[in-house]
């Protein structure tokens, strides 16, 4: 328990006491936290249906799962449904199921959502992407109870308890006429709202905690990691705009760079540089977390070790690449229509992609980032410092750069 230890200052821990024990990994420390697992702790036994609003990555999804595991319906399935991610004409019948031969494609009878999660729960994700028509059958089955599948007129009766999650707004959806009122007084039997991570910031050492011990377990580590309190500080003081979600993937990385830079028999450590290394690495890398490499248990070391490491370090340093390349287009007040393609073919005078740029109107990354050298070097008559400091790079890299681009001899104090 050394994040625990480690913790800090003036910040209430609070330990949770044990008649509140909830499934392992699911942190809820924060009053605000506390009292929705109360309110869930209440209604999970009895049929109401439940909306859950909150931010991408505040765990509307975990506690969906909750409300069903303390449940009657604990043994029947749990069905996850997302609205945002079905085409829209595939929605019916995804959720009703369809007769053989109801529409092209149809090549056979299908059972839809709603019948698999018969007896259990089905939880309806981003409902707020739903389209109109749907929501006026769905609305009919929560009022009827029964649905038909497309293509037939047969009713069937469903016993799934609804669940249904959005990170909209769905007043000012239904104000917009985007979502209709009724449907909505309908699912907000029960309405629970998810604050963001960072408006309960006392759940963020614990969830660290329980992260680590997990993603040690995952990559199979030998040891846990110790952090230093400075780092937790950073953590807590984030903002965490893809809240838990980010966390995870920030502390994940964490754990494998500690593991990878781990000096030989020491225990592996987490400074404050690292968190900072990885927050300011452009951690809203969140929505596509980069899979850090499984790694060799440790005592397995040697070349394959070494390899790992090296091409670990790679992937780290390609990312700070295309971080700082960010910066330069935005210091430059240049914007949009970067192709991210022009980074992985960036070998100078290759003409075909000159070509093909010119023809679509716009520069490649490569010629901003030409141009923008040169810039930034005129402007400082020259001196490197003054030129990287401009551009927000390290000196190391302008150097780099300049060569890469053909600018080497532009360095130097005169021009
Ligand atoms: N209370 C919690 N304790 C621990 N981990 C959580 C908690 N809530 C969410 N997570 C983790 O955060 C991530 C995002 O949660 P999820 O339920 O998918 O969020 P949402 O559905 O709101 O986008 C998941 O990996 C989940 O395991
Ligand atoms: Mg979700």
């Amino acid at each position: 328990m050394d994040a625990l230890r480690a913790i800090p200052r003036n910040l209430p821990v609070r330990v949770v006491s044990a008649d509140s024990a909830l499934p392992e990994g699911i942190v809820a420390v924060s009053d605000e936290m506390h009292e929705i697992v109360n309110v869930i702790r209440a209604i999970a036994p009895t049929e109401i249906t439940v909306l859950l609003l909150g931010e991408s990555g505040t765990g509307k999804e975990v506690l969906a799962r909750l409300i069903h595991d303390l449940s009657q319906r604990k043994q029947g399935p749990f069905v996850t449904v997302n609205c945002g991610a079905i085409p829209e004409g595939l929605i019916e019948s995804e959720l009703f199921g369809h007769e053989k031969g109801s529409f092209t494609g149809a090549h056979a009878q299908r059972k839809g959502f709603f019948e698999a999660a018969h007896r259990g729960t089905i939880f309806l994700d981003e409902i707020g992407e739903m389209p109109l028509n749907l929501q006026v059958k769905l609305l009919r089955v929560l009022e009827t109870r029964s649905f038909t599948r497309v293509g037939s007129t047969t009713q069937i009766s469903t016993d799934a308890r609804v669940i249904a999650a959005t990170n909209r707004d769905l007043e000012l959806e239904v104000r917009a006429g985007r979502f209709r009122a009724d449907l909505y007084y309908r699912l907000r039997a029960v309405m629970l709202r998810i604050p963001p991570l960072r408006n309960r910031r006392e759940d963020i050492p614990f969830l660290i905690e329980a992260m680590l011990k997990e993603f040690v377990e995952r990559h199979k580590l030998a040891e846990m990691p110790r952090i230093e309190s400075d780092a937790i500080h950073a953590l807590i003081d984030n903002e965490w705009r893809g809240n838990i979600r980010e966390l995870r993937n920030v502390v994940e990385q964490l754990v494998v760079l500690s593991a990878v830079g781990q000096q030989g028999s020491k225990q592996p450590l987490i400074r404050q540089s690292d968190v900072e290394r990885v927050l300011g690495d452009g951690a809203s890398a969140w929505q596509e977390p980069l899979r850090p490499l499984p790694l060799a248990p440790v005592g397995q070391l040697g070349q394959e070790q070494s390899e790992r490491e090296l091409i670990y370090r790679a992937l780290i340093e390609l990312r700070n690449d295309l971080h700082e390349l960010k910066e330069m287009i935005r210091a430059n007040g240049t914007t949009t229509m970067v192709e991210p393609r022009a980074l992985l073919h960036s070998a100078p005078g290759n003409s075909n992609h000159t070509q093909s740029s010119e023809r679509r109107g716009f520069a490649t990354l490569e010629e901003r980032e030409h141009v923008a050298l040169k810039e930034a070097l005129e402007q400082s008559h020259g001196n490197r410092r003054e030129a990287a400091s401009a551009l927000g790079i390290s000196e190391r890299t302008l150097y780099r750069k300049l060569k890469e681009q053909g600018l080497g001899e532009m360095m130097g104090d005169e021009l």
